[in-house]
């Protein structure tokens, strides 16, 4: 698949690095250019739940590095975070609560506030994959804030319903739902079927 597409993804500090690691293999193989920022939260995810020392962008990418480019989180003077940067939508996963709310207040301090807040000014895709439980107050005014203003809030919430037996199949579940909301086509295994009906899943 080659799509032509630049998506724009940001890696904060809220559990689910698998769920960004996999979006980001999808988008390599779907030939998405990816513009990466990682948060100081978000390094410190990818190294508590996936082992990375540093930001292993091979890693991440699954097999060609060469399409995700890494942008310093402080560098608010860097093309994306202009609106003259054209791209095709920007993913948040994990998002955390404290960068939804830097969003839906339109804060700037930081690469991945800033281009948010460009993707919505420039009426771009934005979609928030939110990880808390259970979402506060806060978080639910800024749910409708972010929605108001045209982002997409996403929570990371896995169905059950296609009888997943990994964990891969569960991360694959939500990050097709991603590439979805940002027009990335995919052979992640994210369909309702009602003829393709597997197995009951056990605990054991
Ligand atoms: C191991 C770990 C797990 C965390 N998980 C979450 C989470 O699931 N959701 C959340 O909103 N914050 C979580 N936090 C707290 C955020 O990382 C913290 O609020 C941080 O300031 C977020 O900064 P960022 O949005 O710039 O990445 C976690 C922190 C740590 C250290």
């Amino acid at each position: 698949m080659i799509t032509g597409m630049d998506i724009v993804v940001a890696i904060t500090g809220a559990s689910g690095a698998l769920y960004a690691q996999r979006l980001i293999q999808g988008l390599v193989v779907a030939g998405v250019g990816v513009h990466l920022v990682v948060s100081p939260y978000g390094r410190r995810l990818l190294h508590d739940e996936l082992g990375m020392e540093t930001i292993d962008l091979a890693a991440l990418a699954g097999t060609d590095q060469h399409s995700i480019r890494l942008y310093n989180y402080n560098d608010v003077g860097c093309e994306l975070a202009s609106g003259s940067f054209r791209h095709d939508g920007m993913v948040i996963v994990p998002c955390s609560s404290n960068t939804l709310g830097e969003v839906a207040h339109g804060l700037g301090a930081n690469l991945i506030a800033r281009a948010a807040a460009v993707a919505l000014k420039e009426r771009r895709r934005l979609v928030l994959c939110h990880r808390e439980m259970p979402p506060s107050p806060i978080d639910l005014e800024n749910y409708v804030t972010l929605t108001r203003a045209g982002a997409i809030v996403a929570p990371a919430n896995p169905g059950f319903y296609l009888n997943p037996t990994t964990v891969g199949e569960i991360v694959d579940f939500v990050a097709g739902k991603l590439m979805d909301l940002v027009n990335v086509p995919h052979h992640l295994d994210t369909r309702w079927d009602p003829h393709n009906k597997r197995p009951p899943m056990s605990l054991a």
